[in-house]
């Protein structure tokens, strides 16, 4: 038992680690610009799935491919009511324009 638990202890400090390590070096094309769109876009996923693509077999759509234009339309119809909807009328309302886009443009350009 003893030794279970100092290898877990060990498998998690290295995970925790090799985490750190991965999110302290970020590569040059990540800049502040694509993490900040990034993030984002992870508001989406607790419904629309990891980038985009939702969990087989979920109601949600896949917003991953999903053509720039539709997002934006259908982000400023719920914000603005004339798309009614459950959940998505609240939701849109807490991003602006520009993060609309932004959040488009991401989605727009992930694997299907
Ligand atoms: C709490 C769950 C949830 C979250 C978070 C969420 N959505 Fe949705 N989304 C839904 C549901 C449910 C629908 C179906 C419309 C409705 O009833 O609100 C939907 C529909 C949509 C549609 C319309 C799809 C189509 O086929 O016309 C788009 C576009 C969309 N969401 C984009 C987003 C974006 C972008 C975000 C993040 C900013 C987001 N959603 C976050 C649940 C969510």
């Amino acid at each position: 038992m003893k030794r279970f638990l100092i290898i877990a202890a060990a498998t998690l400090s290295c995970s925790a680690w090799a985490q750190t390590t991965a999110n302290s070096a970020p590569t040059p094309a990540q800049n502040a610009q694509t993490l900040n769109i990034r993030s984002l876009a992870a508001t989406c996923a607790n419904c629309h799935g990891t980038n985009g693509k939702a969990v087989e077999g979920s109601a949600v759509v896949t917003l991953a491919g999903m053509p720039k234009d539709y997002i934006v339309a259908q982000m400023k119809a719920f914000k603005t009511g004339t798309r009614p909807a459950t959940i998505m009328h609240q939701l849109s309302k807490g991003y602006s324009d520009a993060q609309i886009e932004q959040i488009a443009t991401y989605f727009a350009a992930q694997k299907k």
